[in-house]
Order: structure tokens, then sequence, then C-alpha cells
């Protein structure tokens, strides 16, 4: 579709506050949105970058929202700031736009929905906006849409804490504004809306992208560092009931910490990774990311190991995969997003402890074994001396035996022994599929 608006559109838009244009995006815009809103997803359990927030539904913690995505993501970005969207907006302001700030709302099955209220009353810096919001699943009255009135041209309406006064907001014709995928809403910040409880059993995310006139100034940055250190020091909630995922207190979610396991998804989710071409990477200069897994594996089994030790062999840098295809490739480079941590929240998707805390331990294991067994700094290559550096050297008395009291820490060391020795070119080992029924038997019904 066009980067420009009509008259018309631009007409209504200033007539009513809000603008819906129907079919705007490809099939292609569309499917890539559903593939990063998953991503997006996956972000919030393993240790990703974004902030995430939660709620608390009849079924369970359910993720309710991740914001802060663009520095990180180079497929939103551009499709949030580089194209279409962004252009719309400009249409609209009159001058080019920039982003204010970017948010994926997942509203899953359960999801709470908005009080009636208005964005100017949330957003600093700046008195007047522009939001976008771009369905990536059907948005209906089941399932919560949004509903808007008219009153965009009477300022601020009473209100508490944002929510517009009910007195007020009982007065105003709503309209349910029910769209799908490939549709795009735009409205503006004075725009009174509110949405619904999602009650049916699917997911209902989408997009909210807002943005400001470049004449009032670049404010990203300073919202989400401000935005950050407040809800670090409220502990994200409202009066510790209420979700807290916005500067008003207008989403009527209940308050939940981030749930610690992830939720379930098929095993096959792990064994493609395995099977795809991330795994054949290279690990180091000898080996790919699969060889190396298979040979930890094959070592784990000539020990006589335990199938959750072994497992936990085989896939204790399943991280480097999820870094590899979640995380953009520029950020890896920048900040050390813990393989081991990363891998060992994916892994708790399916196995227990037994498995994940070998995994998480094992980075931790080399400044054991330093520690305790002089024979293996003997051989540690030079390369690895150094980043032992960084890492922390050796481990002191009291970090060893804080060390030996955590459950797994036996197989963590025994891990980091094939991991360092499991890095031969052209080894002749069993491949993947040998260790899949181990896996199944291992992994949670
Ligand atoms: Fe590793
Ligand atoms: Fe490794």
């Amino acid at each position: 579709m066009a980067h420009t608006l009509t008259d018309e559109q631009r007409a209504n838009f200033a007539r009513d506050g809000w603008l819906v244009l129907r079919g705007a995006l490809s099939e292609a815009e569309v499917a890539s949105l559903q593939v990063w809103a998953a991503q997006v997803a996956d972000w919030a359990f393993i240790d990703g970058p974004g902030l995430h927030h939660f709620e608390e539904t009849d079924g369970g913690t359910r993720l309710a929202r991740s914001e802060d995505l663009v520095p990180h993501h180079p497929g939103l970005r551009r499709f949030i700031c580089d194209d279409a969207v962004i252009a719309w907006v400009g249409a609209l302001l009159d001058e080019p736009a920039v982003l204010y700030k970017e948010k994926i709302n997942f509203k899953q099955p359960g999801g709470a929905g908005f009080a009636p209220h208005q964005d100017a009353t949330a957003y600093r810096f700046v008195d007047h906006h522009i939001s976008v919001m771009v369905p990536v699943d059907p948005s209906t009255v089941d399932n919560g849409c949004l509903a808007f009135a008219h009153g965009h041209d009477r300022g601020i309406l009473p209100n508490e804490r944002g929510r517009i006064a009910p007195s007020v907001a009982e007065t105003l014709d709503w309209r349910d504004v029910e769209v799908a995928p490939g549709d795009v809403v735009l409205f503006d910040s004075y725009a009174p809306h509110k949405s619904g409880t999602n009650r049916s059993s699917a997911s209902r995310r989408a997009l909210y992208l807002t943005y400001n006139a470049l004449s009032a100034g670049d404010h990203r940055a300073r919202y989400y560092a401000d935005k950050e250190a407040e809800f670090a020091s409220e502990g994200g909630s409202f009066d510790g009931e209420r979700a807290r995922i916005s500067v008003n207190d207008d989403f009527l979610g209940k308050h939940a910490e981030r749930p610690r396991r992830a939720p379930r998804k098929p095993l096959s989710d792990l064994l493609d990774r395995y099977k795809g071409e991330r795994a054949l990477q290279l690990y180091d200069e000898e080996v790919t990311e699969l060889a190396h897994g298979l040979q930890c594996a094959a070592l784990a089994r000539r020990e006589g190991a335990s199938d959750a030790a072994i497992a936990a062999a085989l896939l204790h840098d399943v991280g480097h995969l999820l870094i590899g295809d979640l995380f953009p490739i520029e950020q890896k480079l920048e900040k050390d997003w813990k393989h081991e941590e990363v891998g060992a929240r994916y892994l708790s998707r399916w196995f227990g402890p037994e498995v994940t805390e070998p995994v998480r331990l094992h980075v931790a294991a080399k400044r054991y074994l330093v520690a305790v067994d002089p024979a293996y700094f003997a051989g540690l290559t030079p390369s690895s001396v150094r980043s032992l550096e960084v890492q922390g050297g050796p481990m002191s008395d009291a970090e060893r035996a804080a060390f030996e009291a955590l459950p797994g820490f036996e197989d963590a060391v025994a891990v980091r022994r094939w991991d360092d020795t499991g890095k031969v070119r052209d080894l002749q080992v069993p491949d993947f599929d040998h260790w899949e029924p181990l896996l199944r038997s291992l992994a949670r019904a």
C-alpha cells in the first residue's frame, strides 16, 4: 500500500480521532509479524532483551506485554521505523514522525482489557502523539478488541490516574473496532478508548506503536530509562495487586511475577534446533555446535553417566543456538547473553533440574575446576586462560563451598570436562537421532 494517505483519510482522522486502514499490509508483512511476535514472547522466558510484563489470569500466569524492542530486533525496527507505518503517521502529523515507544500486547485467553482512558495522560515529554495498532491475530469483540469514542477534540477528560471518570465514560458513544491481520488502526493520543477481556481460547496479539512529531523531539530513550527505573522501584504493580504495565492505572489485569518455568512447547521445538542450520555453524575452529554436543554426549555415555547427565552434555550449549536464532546477530557481540542461563531456562520447558542445573552451571564449573584441580588448569589453552581472568579467575574457598552445595554441581563439573574434550575434528560418534529416545523419556509428560 502507498506510504501516503488520501485527503479523505486525513479528514476522517481529524474528525473521529481514529482511522482504520483495511488490508494495508501485505501477507508477507503479516507473516513476519507473526514470527517476530513469537520471538519476542520467547525473549520473556529466556532472559532475552526487552521489558516484559505478566498478568495473573484464571488459567495461570501469562505474558501480558513486551516493550522496548526495536534496539534488539532489526526486522521490527525496519517495520516500525523505516517503512509505511511511520510514513502514515507523518502524513497525519504533517511532518516526519519519530518513534516514542513500541510494545506488543499479547492478551492471551483470559487476559485483561483496559479501562476507558486517553493515552495523552500517560505520555510524558510531548503533549501530542499518534499510536498505531497493528493486529497480529484477528481482534474481535469476543477477544477484547479496541473500542473508541469521539472526544479527542475535548482535551483531557476528567480522570483518576488516567482512567476516565465512569460518570463521563458512560456518556460516550463507544464503537467496537474489529480488525484482522493486515489492517492497521491509527489513533490520536486524545482519543478515548478501552478494550475488554479476552474471552476466547486464543491469543489476541497486537503491536502498539506510538509516535510524535519530529519537531517535538526524540524522547524514546528517556521514556524507557524512566520507565525501567520507576518499575524497578515499585515492583511492577499498583498497590501490590493490579498489574502495572503502563504509566496509567488503566490496565485491568492482576499483578503477577515472571513464572519460574517457561510455557510448554512441543519437544520438536528443541529437536528441530539441532537439525537446523544454526547447529551446523562452527563451535570453534574444529567442530560445529552439533558435533560438539554429540561428542560431549558420547563421552558421557562412555563414562557410564546417567541419562540426565548425558542429556545435559548433549544440550549444554543450546543457548548458543537460541541466541543465534532469536537474538539479532549484532547484539551478540555487544553483550554477554549468558548462554548457560538462556539454555537452562529454555530447557526447563521439558526437563527437571537434573538436566537444567548442570547446563546452567557449566560455565561456572570452569572456575571451580581451576581452583580444585591443578592438572585441569595446566591443560587449558592460552585463550581459555585469558577468558578465565574475565570470568573472575579461580573460585575462592567460600565460592567453592557454595558451588558444591548446589544441586547438580557434580554433573556440572562432569559436563565441563566433556565440554573441554569434545572438540575433535571428524570424530565418529552417534548422531542426534540416536539420543532422541533418551530425550523423550526424560522430558516431562
Ligand atoms: Fe558453553
Ligand atoms: Fe561447550
